[in-house]
């Protein structure tokens, strides 16, 4: 049997904001990465990725040679390596949590070959050192929800006193559903590193502002949150985006991203913002009952699109 896979994300609200400690809310896309073929070897760890055309090996001289390197000398048990062929449901940096999804996967792939049998917290902390290579300073986020899946509410420093239950330290699991979600890529490519950095450069230069945008963010999060909780897609769609308000005054938005979101008010979407570090990358809708006209809109206009379904997002994503 080959192991479980890894789920991608979708951020509903507080990117960015997560890095400075305030909250998020993101879901997982269920199978987001799913492993079809793994064989141990005596050599170096190799890696497919379809549909992405991306091989790569230990010996690669880049960024995911390194990550495969990481991976090796994090992995407990025998010295093996492995061949894998993963499959992904999501594009490659999209905001989509593609690199925390390939982390997780190649953690539990290795892990069997290697004969351990790793508890989930412990996949994730070592998917979390691989996010590390990829982006410099990760919030954890995204290799929480590609972990665990479904929908989770997450802080850097945790939650006292929350009535949900915790699935890790620092993310509890939210027990409503997620409705439907179109979902977007701008195509346009942009590092997750460069635009985190860029908000750093805002926060020195104007703590006090940013800070408050930051708290605007939170208010829109807990909106949405009653909003899931009443079962009201057209709330949810409203805090969206009024969060992507925000984010637009933080410099994060972009004109793909500004028509993408034009073109789902005009399909009578309730709510759209970008999702991930923006500056390109992804885009989400709440549309309820619009979900397909919304996606040919977008794909007529030259974007990619998908509507992602949930399966009930209390309980953990079959992986
Ligand atoms: O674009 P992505 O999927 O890498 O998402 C980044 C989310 C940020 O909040 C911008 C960064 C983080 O580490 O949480």
């Amino acid at each position: 049997m080959l192991p479980a896979a890894a789920c991608g994300k979708i951020i509903l609200f507080g990117e960015h904001s997560a890095v400075y400690g305030h909250p998020a809310l993101a879901v997982g896309i269920p199978e987001g990465m799913k492993v079809t073929g793994l064989a141990p070897c005596d050599g170096p760890i190799r890696i497919r990725v379809s549909p992405w055309d991306l091989r790569a090996s230990e010996a690669s001289d880049d960024l995911l040679g390194e990550v495969l390197r990481r991976l090796s000398r994090l992995v407990p048990g025998e010295r093996l390596g492995m061949e894998v062929d993963l499959e992904s449901r999501i594009p490659p940096g999209a905001g989509l949590g593609s690199s925390a999804a390939l982390a997780v996967a190649l953690v539990r792939c290795l892990a069997r070959v290697r004969g351990k049998e790793l508890p989930d917290e412990q996949v994730r902390l070592l998917a979390h050192k691989l996010e590390k290579v990829f982006h410099g300073r990760p919030s954890g986020l995204d290799d929480t929800v590609a972990t665990y899946g479904g929908l989770c509410l997450f802080r850097r420093d945790g939650f006292r006193d929350s009535t949900h239950r915790s699935i890790t330290g620092q993310a509890v699991r939210i027990p409503w559903s997620v409705p439907t979600l179109v979902v977007g890529d701008t195509k346009v490519q942009r590092s997750t590193a460069h635009m985190v950095a860029g908000v750093r450069r805002r926060w020195e230069d104007d703590t006090r502002r940013v800070e408050a945008l930051f708290e605007e963010v939170d208010s829109c999060l807990a909106d949405g949150l009653k909003a899931l909780q009443r079962e009201d897609p057209q709330g949810l769609g409203g805090a969206m985006s009024r969060n992507q308000d925000v984010l637009s005054r933080l410099g994060l938005s972009c004109p793909e991203i500004d028509e993408m979101i034009a073109l789902a008010g005009r399909e009578g979407a309730s709510g759209a913002k970008l999702t991930g570090a923006g500056g390109g990358g992804g885009v989400v809708a709440v549309a309820p009952g619009r979900e397909e006209k919304l996606k040919d809109a977008w794909r007529k206009a030259g974007f990619d699109a998908w509507a992602v379904s949930f399966n009930g997002s209390g309980r953990r994503d079959p992986t």
